[in-house]
C-alpha cells in the first residue's frame, strides 16, 4: 500500500498537492517500506525483504482483533529492572525449561505492569515470578483488557484493572494492597492500536477520528474538534506535538466540514503544513498532539510517577519506557528531583530546604542496534529506572 493511494476521495488536486505527493513518493521509494505513524515518527511496519507484508499481518489480524501483534520493546532490560537484577537468567530451549525452574528467578512479591498492551512484558515477568507472587496489570484499552483477562483465567497470579494507571493507589487499595515491590510502565500506544484504522490513531489507514485508548468512556477527537476554538486547538498542537505551524494547521482543521475520516484530516494537515521534513509525514506531530491531549497522557504519567513514591516499598523498583521527549523529559526530571532532593522551585533560594531523596541514582537504557533493526518502533525508546530508597514518604504538603 503506497501512502499516495491513501488520498481521500473528492480531494482537489491542487498544485501544492502534487508537489507534496511527489516528495512523499521519493520518501517511499527511498525506504521501500510501509510506513505509518507511531508516536512522533514514521515507523517501518514491514519490510518487503525479510518481514511479513503489512497486508499479510493485517489480513490475519482482521480475522480476530485480538491477534494484532505488538513487539515488546526493551523487554529483557525492563523486566530485569523491575525485578532489581542486572540480567535475567539465560533462557534455554523448552525441553530444558520444563525440567525445572533453573531459568526463573522465582521472585515473590507484588508487581505492577501499568500498561499491559498485549502482555509481552507481563508474560516474561510472570516467567520470573514464584507461585505466591502477584502481578497487577492495568490498561485503558478494552481490547488489551480482554487479552489480560484471558491470561488471568490461566494464571491466578494475574489481577486485571481496566482503568488508567493514574488510579494506581486507589485501584490497589481496592484489592487491599498498599505497597508493591516493582512497578513498570511502557508508555504510549501499542502497535495493535495503530494497526487498527478504526481506532483513529493512524494517518495511514482510514477510520473515525477517535484516538481514545479507552473507547468505553470520554470524548473522541472528532467530538472535541467540533467544539474547540482555533486558538485552543493551536495551543494543543504546539504544546503536545511541538508543532511550530500550529496556528495555520489549526485554522485549516477548523475549516473542515466534518471529522469522520483520519485520512481526510491528515490530508488537510498535509496541505496546510508549509515545512516538510524528509521521511516524516507532515501530520505526525499534529496526530501525536491530539492523541496525547484526548487521552490526558502527560497528566496520567505525572500522577503515576508521584504515586510511585508511596506505593513502592523500600528497595522496590521503578522502570518506565517512553517514546518521545515530552514524556522522557518528565520522567528524567521526576527522578532527578527525587534522587538528588533538588526541586526546581528551590533553585533561586539562598538556603534551599533539605528535601527527601526517594530514589537511588537513576539509570537510563536505550535499545541495542540488534533490537532497532528488528523492531524500528524501538528506535525512539528510553528506559529509565531507579530503586526506591528507605526514606519515609512525606506527603507533598509537608515537603
Ligand atoms: C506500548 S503499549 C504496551 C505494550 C506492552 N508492554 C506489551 O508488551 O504488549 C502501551 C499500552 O498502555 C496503555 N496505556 C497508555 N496509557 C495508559 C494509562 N494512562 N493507563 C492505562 N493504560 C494506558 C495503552 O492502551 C497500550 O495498550
Amino acid at each position: 500500500m503506497s501512502i499516495l493511494n491513501n488520498k481521500p476521495k473528492n480531494t482537489p488536486n491542487t498544485k501544492q498537492d502534487s508537489k507534496i505527493d511527489s516528495s512523499l513518493a521519493t520518501v517511499n521509494a527511498a525506504s521501500a517500506v510501509e510506513l505509518s505513524a507511531v508516536e512522533n515518527d514514521f515507523v517501518v511496519e514491514s519490510d518487503s525483504t525479510n518481514q511479513p507484508t503489512q497486508e499479510s499481518v493485517t489480513d490475519k489480524a482482521n480475522s480476530d482483533e485480538l491477534s494484532f501483534v505488538h513487539d515488546a520493546v526493551l523487554l529483557q532490560e525492563t523486566v530485569a529492572a523491575v525485578l532489581g537484577v542486572k540480567a535475567l537468567p539465560k533462557q534455554t530451549d523448552d525441553a530444558e525449561q520444563s525440567s525445572g525452574n533453573q531459568n526463573s528467578l522465582q521472585m515473590s512479591g507484588v508487581y505492577v505492569d501499568a500498561t499491559f498492551g498485549r502482555g509481552g512484558h507481563s508474560r516474561l515477568l510472570l516467567s520470573q515470578l514464584a507461585d505466591d507472587a502477584t502481578l497487577i496489570v492495568f490498561d485503558k484499552d478494552p481490547t488489551a483488557i480482554s487479552v489480560a483477562r484471558e491470561l488471568a483465567k490461566t494464571d491466578s497470579r494475574v489481577k486485571v484493572v481496566h482503568d488508567s494507571f493514574a488510579t494506581l493507589t486507589d485501584s490497589l487499595a481496592a484489592m487491599g494492597i498498599t505497597q508493591v515491590d516493582g512497578l513498570m510502565a511502557d508508555l504510549g500506544i501499542s502497535s495493535p492500536q495503530i494497526d487498527d484504522g478504526s481506532r483513529g490513531f493512524s494517518f495511514m489507514r482510514d477510520g473515525a477520528v477517535d484516538m481514545r485508548m479507552d473507547t468505553s468512556r470520554g470524548q473522541s477527537v472528532a467530538e472535541w474538534l467540533e467544539k474547540v476554538d482555533d486558538e485552543t486547538l493551536a495551543n494543543v498542537l504546539y504544546e503536545f506535538g511541538e508543532e511550530r505551524h500550529s496556528r495555520r494547521i489549526a485554522r485549516a482543521i477548523k475549516q473542515m466540514d466534518s471529522y469522520d475520516s483520519t485520512l481526510a484530516l491528515a490530508e488537510v494537515i498535509k496541505v496546510a503544513h508549509p515545512n516538510w521534513q524528509r521521511g516524516k509525514h507532515p501530520a505526525t506531530q499534529s496526530f501525536q498532539a491530539m492523541r496525547i491531549f484526548i487521552n490526558n497522557e502527560l497528566g496520567d504519567v505525572d500522577d503515576f510517577l508521584e504515586q510511585s513514591i508511596p506505593i513502592l516499598k523500600s528497595g522496590g523498583q521503578l522502570a518506565v519506557i517512553s517514546f518521545h521527549s515530552l514524556e522522557d523529559r518528565r520522567i528524567k526530571q521526576f527522578l532527578q528531583r527525587h534522587s538528588k532532593g533538588q526541586y526546581p522551585e528551590d533553585e533561586n533560594l539562598p538556603m534551599p530546604p533539605k528535601r527527601p531523596r526517594y530514589f537511588s541514582k537513576p539509570k537510563r537504557v536505550g535499545p541495542s542496534k540488534a533490537e532497532t533493526s528488528q523492531n524500528p518502533r524501538a528506535r525512539s525508546a528510553w528506559l529509565r529506572m531507579a530503586t526506591r530508597t528507605d526514606t519515609d514518604y512525606l506527603h507533598s504538603v509537608e515537603q
